[in-house]
């Protein structure tokens, strides 16, 4: 994946742990670069290895880190970096998730050698979204519950997230109910 999205793994640890704590991760992962450039493509397998590490390092579970940094993605790197995009994005939860199956292709200007992930939508009911989630990915199940939960506090509407159906319970993709409470 692109550096930003390390990049952003290490701020989110730095931020609210502190430094010390990220070199300990990074030793920890084994990872060897020693800064991340953003526009650079890396291994996927260095993003999973940092995550890896912070669990284990912080002593929480690794889908705990995987939805701290899904709203940490929204809430920083997306909210901070790419404000424009987020708000050509939609302005409520709910436009914005419809708009979610185009979302990266504005980002294939600034990410050329992209693979983002497809998402696609049903509309239920006035309460009611199905998010499906396709990716070549494995294991960013929580993640995705994490960034759905950051645009959440982004708009400041609450809503309950259910996985329905995952590739873990050998289903072809990923399917969340989101729900206004
Ligand atoms: C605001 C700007 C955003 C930018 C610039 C951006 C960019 C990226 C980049 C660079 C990657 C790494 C993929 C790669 O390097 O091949 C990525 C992955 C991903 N993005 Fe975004 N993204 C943004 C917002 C979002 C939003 C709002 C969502 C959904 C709620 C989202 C969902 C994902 C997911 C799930 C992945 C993991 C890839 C996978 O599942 O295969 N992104 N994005």
């Amino acid at each position: 994946m692109y550096g930003i999205v390390n990049k952003a793994i290490e701020e989110l640890v730095k931020e609210n742990f502190g430094s010390e704590i990220w070199d300990k991760v990074k030793t920890k992962s084994g990872v060897k670069v020693e800064f991340f450039l953003s526009n650079e493509a890396y291994d996927d397998s260095i993003t999973y290895q940092l995550a890896n590490a912070a669990s284990s390092v912080l002593g929480v579970e690794l889908k705990e880190v995987m939805i701290l940094f899904g709203e940490w993605w929204i809430l920083h790197t997306c909210k901070e970096k790419y404000g424009q995009m987020m708000s050509a994005g939609g302005n409520n939860l709910r436009a914005f998730i419809l708009n979610l199956p185009k979302f990266h292709d504005r980002a294939y200007l600034m990410y050329p050698k992209l693979a983002p992930p497809e998402f696609k939508t049903d509309e239920i009911d006035e309460q009611t979204l199905l998010l499906h989630y396709f990716s070549k990915r494995e294991g960013l199940q929580e993640f995705v519950r994490g960034l759905i939960q950051g645009l959440s506090k982004f708009f400041n509407e609450p809503v309950a997230i259910e996985l329905i159906e995952s590739r873990l319970d050998n289903q072809d993709h990923e399917i969340y109910k989101i729900s206004w409470v």
